[in-house]
Parts: structure tokens; sequence; C-alpha cells
């Protein structure tokens, strides 16, 4: 018999468990069409940043502005220019044109830096037919003066904020940089998001001893990101009343059967397909399937979670237990090749 594959994830009824996440390819029309078309049972659009709005705003602005200072009535009156699309009316597009060409929900991705701009921008996107919102948010809490209680409480205004204007379910896109993870979760989730996104990806910035100058940089992920996420499913898993995903090091089925396991209802992924293309959702769909025959699971369902905090026999095992094991383990590992243990 073959396993059912079928999940539901922020409500939504979705026809397998592998979702493409945040990413280049989900931004064209093109890509996305391949990646329904390899399997993948849902959408997250790249994210809508406010600030690019904004920047583009001025733009224009000053772009209608040119020329009216240098006569005195050059000040009555404008430029004619054409009607510029904005990165928004292009972002609100997208997401109208991809729901309409897919049969597969599409979410769209929203990062914004006033509890203003949150609250439009998820309006509109809900209004151009976006199946669910996932709330990007990277607050780098780099202000000593702010605490965590402080950082804690602008997240949670914004998804009471966002809760309160949209009635189609939001994910968060939550950072692990939290001194009490697990109370955050089940704060957020208690603010009305419908599933949790574990985790975002704060990229890095780099030094370029060349230039002397520091640079954003952007790397692929590899393999071993997805042992932190796959830790905090374990431990939230039947433990926060929303769904989860998991966002991380997915880059083989192997991955994707681990993340299941662990208690991801979805399991997402932007790199492995970066690298592979869009195609490569149908070979981790093909082995989630096979590993699942061939252990004599029925559904996706009844895999998730089966190796969570709660179901495992050692339960430690995903918190501190084996910390002092694994660094002897380690030792005993690496150290051989450099020194005589007995000396
Ligand atoms: C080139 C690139 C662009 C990305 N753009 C976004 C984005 O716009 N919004 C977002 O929430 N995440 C974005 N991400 C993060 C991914 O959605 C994902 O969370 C992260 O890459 C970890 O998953 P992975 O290991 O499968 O790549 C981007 C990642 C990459 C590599």
């Amino acid at each position: 018999m073959t396993a059912n594959l079928r999940c539901r994830y922020l409500g939504l009824d979705l026809t397998g468990p592998i979702v493409a996440s945040a990413g280049p390819l989900t931004g064209r029309l093109d890509t996305l069409q391949r990646l329904e078309d390899a399997g993948a049972s849902a959408v997250v659009l790249p994210s809508l940043f406010e600030e690019e709005i904004i920047a583009t705003a001025f733009h224009l602005h000053d772009m209608h502005g040119q020329g009216t200072g240098v006569f005195a009535e050059a000040n009555s009156y404008l430029p004619d220019l054409p009607e510029m699309p904005t990165d928004a009316d292009r972002y609100l597009d997208l997401v109208a044109d991809a729901r309409e060409r897919l049969s597969i929900p599409v979410i769209a991705s929203l990062n914004g830096m006033s509890a203003g701009g949150w609250v439009r921008y998820a309006t509109e996107l809900a209004q151009a037919g976006a199946s669910a919102i996932e709330l990007n948010v990277y607050l780098m809490a780099a202000d000593p003066a702010d605490t965590a209680a402080t950082v804690e409480d602008r997240l949670l205004d914004l998804v009471l904020a966002v809760r309160a204007a949209v009635a189609i379910p939001i994910a968060v896109k939550l950072s692990p940089y939290f001194s009490a993870l697990g109370n955050v979760a089940e704060a957020v989730a208690g603010a009305g998001a419908d599933g949790l996104v574990l985790f975002n990806r704060f990229y890095q910035p780099e030094i370029d001893l060349q230039t002397l100058t520091v640079v954003p940089s952007l790397d692929l992920s590899t393999q071993a990101d997805l042992r932190l996420p796959l830790r905090w499913i374990g431990v939230l898993h039947n433990r926060v009343p929303c769904s989860l995903a998991l966002s991380g090091g997915v880059h083989n089925w192997a991955d994707a059967v681990k993340g299941l396991l662990a208690g991801a209802d979805v399991v997402m992924t932007t790199s492995a397909l970066l690298r592979l293309g869009p195609e490569h959702v149908r070979e981790l769909l093909r082995g989630v399937s096979t590993w699942l025959d061939e252990n004599d699971y029925e559904s996706v369902e009844q895999l998730c979670g089966s190796m969570s905090q709660q179901s495992v026999p050692d339960p430690d095992v995903y918190e501190r237990s084996n910390y002092l094991k694994v660094l002897r383990h380690g030792s005993a590992k690496y150290l051989p090749q450099f020194v005589r243990l007995e000396d």
C-alpha cells in the first residue's frame, strides 16, 4: 500500500509535506509552476519588505519633484510622469497571478518595520488573495537598552495587530535567538498565530580584508543546519497549540523524514532547490513516500511527531542529558590524530 502523504498546515489541507520556502524560486511564476508540478504542496513567496516600499516611494517622490525648485513658478506644477508600479504593487500582482495560476496554497511573506506597515500590507496581501501570510520577523535586539521582555512584547504586538486585521491564517517565522524560546512560541500562538516556522535564518555580515569593509554575505545552508530546527520542533511538538513548519537544512528526503519524525507538520526547503532546481521536490517526495512504505507507516500524519521529545523513551536527549557524553565522544574521536592519549 502506498502511504498517504496528505497533511494539514495552518488549517490548510495540503497534498504533501514538502513546502517551498521563501526564496528566489518562489518569486517568479515560471519557477512557481515548476515547484507545483514537482509536488510542492504550498509555496511561500519571497518577503515583501516594508523598507523597500518606503525607499521606492521616496525615490518616486524625488523624481516627481525634479526641476520644481528651478523657477519660482515651477513649484506650482509637477512633471507629468507615468504612473509607476511600486514594489508593493508588483508583489500584490505576483500574489494574485500565482493564486490564479497554481492550485496549491500561495503563502505571502511580509517583513515589516512599523506596526502600521505590518497591518496595512497584511490587509492588502489578504485582499490580493494570499492563502495565508508568513510574518518574517527579523528583529535584531542589538540595543543594550532593550530587554528581552521589550523585544518579545514588540513581537507579540505585531502578531496581535495582524491577527486583528486579517482573517486568513498567519504563520510567524521566528529566529532561534530568544532566551526562553518555548515561552515565546506559546505566546505567539496565544496571540493568534496559526503556525510557527522554525527558523528564520539571519544572514551574518562578513569583513572583506581587501576593501576593509563590512559586507553582507549569504551562504546557502548545509545539512548540518538541520539540527537546530530539528531539536526545537521535537521539543515544541504537541506543546504549542499551532502548526509547526521546519525550515533550515532540509536537503534530501532523509532530512525531510527526520523533520516529520521530530514533529513538523511540513518541512520547507530553499537552499537545496537553489542548488538542484525546483524538480528536486519530486526526489524529496519520492524518498519520503518510499521510506514510509518500507517502514510500514500508513501516512505522513502517523509519522508526524513519532520521535518528538514526548514520544521518545529518553526525552532528556532533546535537552542536556547527553551533553557530557557528546563532548567526551568528540574528544575521543578527534584528538588522537594530534596526541597520544596516554601522555
Ligand atoms: C537567496 C535566499 C533568499 C531568501 N529570501 C527570503 C525571504 O525573502 N524571506 C524569508 O522569510 N526567507 C528568505 N530566505 C530564507 C529561506 O526561506 C529559508 O528560511 C532559509 O534559507 C533556510 O532554509 P534552507 O536551509 O532550506 O535554505 C531566503 C534564503 C535564500 C537562500
